[in-house]
């Protein structure tokens, strides 16, 4: 016998392709044990403008495949505010919704805090391409934007090879190098600017590429973090500086969309249904998380005061796999 007979799920800060599979293993999940779903439209802004829906089995027919989110996603200043945290619990009573499951990245977290200081119960499901959730190895949509940058980048790879070229890449990644670095290990890219270790030494990148040419190396791939940004600009001065004909190419939104990949549906069906089962057991103020190859759950304050860096190890790896 479930704990909570309604539930509530949103989406909420950047999409991420997997999404949908959460959104299918909440409902699914949730009908199996009799509790009730709606369906917040635009996270938090859809919340407080009291855009919610019934959801049933039907519901999250033939989405698992599809990227984006059905439930659509939005940022929302007017929740960061008390008032404004207070108001979406009150309606989340009035909607008689229970629990809430917060499919999102930190900053929806901290939203989901909010929510359950205020009697709401919340649990939320990792979903950020951008891997930098840092109680969990894995996020819903890493996987697949990697890939799709690993794909296009081999794609550029093929024109600046036959152009001997130099090509900078930039790859998603404000404040997160993840998939800059499994790019560039997986692309063999002669270079990688990480946020979290970019030392803005330019010189340091002209000097190997220049020795990189001599030594008969025809063609070069540096990938940029979106977070580092200027790589139009780096293109341009590092032409000046080496010679050697430099082109940048900025991947974008691109690495956001596109069908989910096995993993990014298998994992986050689980961790969607994870979320259910807590929620279902009355618990609160959870984050589901995947840790040393289990599916995990840790408290929310904990895990939003838990700190990420990028694995020292792995980077050293691609330094020594460069030529
Ligand atoms: P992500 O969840 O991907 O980190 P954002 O940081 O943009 O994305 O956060 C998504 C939304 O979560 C914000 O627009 C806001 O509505 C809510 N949010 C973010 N930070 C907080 C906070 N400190 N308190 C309450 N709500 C927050
Ligand atoms: O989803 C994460 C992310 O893609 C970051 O890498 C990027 O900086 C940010 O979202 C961009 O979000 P938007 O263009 O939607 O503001």
């Amino acid at each position: 016998m479930s704990k909570v007979q309604t539930i509530g799920v949103l989406t909420s800060g950047g999409d991420a392709p997997g999404m949908n599979a959460a959104i299918r293993g909440v409902v699914r999940t949730a009908m199996k044990y009799g509790i009730k779903v709606k369906g917040i439209m635009r996270g938090y802004a859809g919340l407080l403008n009291e855009e919610i829906i019934d959801m049933d089995s039907m519901s999250v027919s033939d989405i698992i495949h599809r990227g984006g989110t059905i439930l659509y996603t939005a940022r929302c200043m007017e929740f960061m505010t008390p008032e404004g945290q207070e108001k979406a619990a009150e309606i989340c009573r009035k909607h008689g919704i229970e629990g809430l499951v917060v499919i999102g990245g930190d900053g929806s977290f901290r939203g989901a805090q909010k929510l359950a200081n205020h009697g709401i119960n919340a649990v939320g499901v990792p979903g950020t391409i951008d891997l930098d959730i840092s109680c969990t190895e894995y996020t819903i949509g890493f996987d697949t934007a990697v890939n799709t940058a690993m794909e296009a980048i081999d794609k550029i790879r093929d024109t600046s090879a036959s152009h001997e070229r130099c090509s900078i890449i930039e790859v998603m990644g404000r404040n997160a190098g993840y998939i800059a670095l499994w790019s560039a290990i997986a692309s063999g890219a002669e270079d990688v600017l990480l946020p979290e270790r970019y030392d803005y030494n330019e010189q340091a990148i002209i000097d190997s590429l220049i020795e990189k040419h001599r030594s008969g190396k025809t063609h070069h791939i540096i990938i940029n973090a979106e977070g580092n940004g200027h790589s139009t600009s780096m293109a341009k001065r590092i032409e000046q500086a080496t010679g050697i004909e430099t082109r940048a190419t900025v991947l974008g939104h691109m690495q956001r969309g596109g069908s989910p990949s096995c993993k990014d549906r298998v994992y986050a069906s689980i961790m969607g249904a994870k979320a259910v089962e807590l929620l279902s057991e009355g618990k609160t103020k959870r984050i589901v998380a995947y840790k040393n190859g289990d599916y995990v759950d840790f408290d929310i304050d904990e895990a939003l005061s838990m700190t990420k860096d990028i694995p020292e190890e792995q980077y050293q790896i691609f330094r020594k796999l460069v030529r």
